[in-house]
């Protein structure tokens, strides 16, 4: 073999462990543990699969109660399916989008450096893929109000996830909705409401439920 091959650091995974570089220790590391170390943790680690069937107790965390599952558990249907219980107004939501939203997407949806949350295309068209100057906004795109919920509930203010309560979400959902002309001033939205609304890109996309035989090509 010649010198210049013997000095060079094989690449990890290329040759037996003991041929690899071992880490430096630096002086503040407390050193690597032993092999009695190694073997306990080893040890540690069969005994607690065999008794949970699955994977090691690493001595920290707690199981998940349902009701905690429930808290992450948000995501609503195009139905109307995970719609909670409450209510909320158009004049409410403008209320509530002057003090938390309007600073990033604009008195009327209109953006910012931020998001567009309101405009239509006229004739309601669908020019996206050819014509890139359109602004893609819940009322020319979106084709489920129940997204909004949805949305709003799990991400904004965007400084502030999940903070707002069901009636707040309700409201501001139906003042972007009034904002691009779907609801009028005085409208009320819950969850039997909310599911009814036909989008105006409603019928722009298909439902892809393809499962993986001769039809996907
Ligand atoms: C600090 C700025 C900020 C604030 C305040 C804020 N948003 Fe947003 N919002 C954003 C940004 C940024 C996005 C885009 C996020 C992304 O695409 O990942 C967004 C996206 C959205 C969207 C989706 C738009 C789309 O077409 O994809 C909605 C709806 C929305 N915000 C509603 C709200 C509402 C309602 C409030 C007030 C409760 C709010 N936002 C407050 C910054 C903000």
């Amino acid at each position: 073999m010649a010198a210049a091959e013997e000095d060079a650091v094989p690449p990890v995974g290329s040759g037996p462990a003991a041929t690899l570089p071992r880490p430096e220790l630096h002086p503040g590391m407390p050193g690597l543990l032993n092999e009695a170390e190694l073997e306990a943790l080893r040890q540690a680690r069969e005994r607690g699969l065999r008794e949970i069937g699955a994977l090691p107790d690493f001595g920290f965390g707690e199981a998940a109660s349902p009701e905690r599952i429930a808290a992450w558990d948000i995501d609503i249907g195009p139905d109307g399916e995970g719609l909670p219980p409450g209510s909320g107004s158009v004049e409410r939501g403008e209320t509530l989008y002057r003090l938390q939203c309007v600073q990033c997407h604009g008195a009327r949806g209109e953006g910012s450096q931020f998001e567009a949350l309101a405009g239509r295309v006229p004739g309601d068209r669908f020019p996206f893929a050819e014509d890139r100057r359109w602004r893609i906004t819940v009322g020319s795109y979106w084709p489920y109000a129940t997204t909004l919920f949805d949305y709003i509930r799990r991400a904004m203010p965007q400084a502030a996830p999940g903070s707002l309560p069901p009636d707040d979400v309700y409201a501001l959902t139906a003042f972007i909705l009034q904002l691009n002309g779907i609801l009028e001033p005085g409208d009320v939205l819950d969850a039997e409401s909310l599911p009814r609304i036909r989008m105006p890109a409603r019928d722009r996309f298909v439902r892809d439920d393809r499962r993986g035989g001769p039809e996907v090509r």
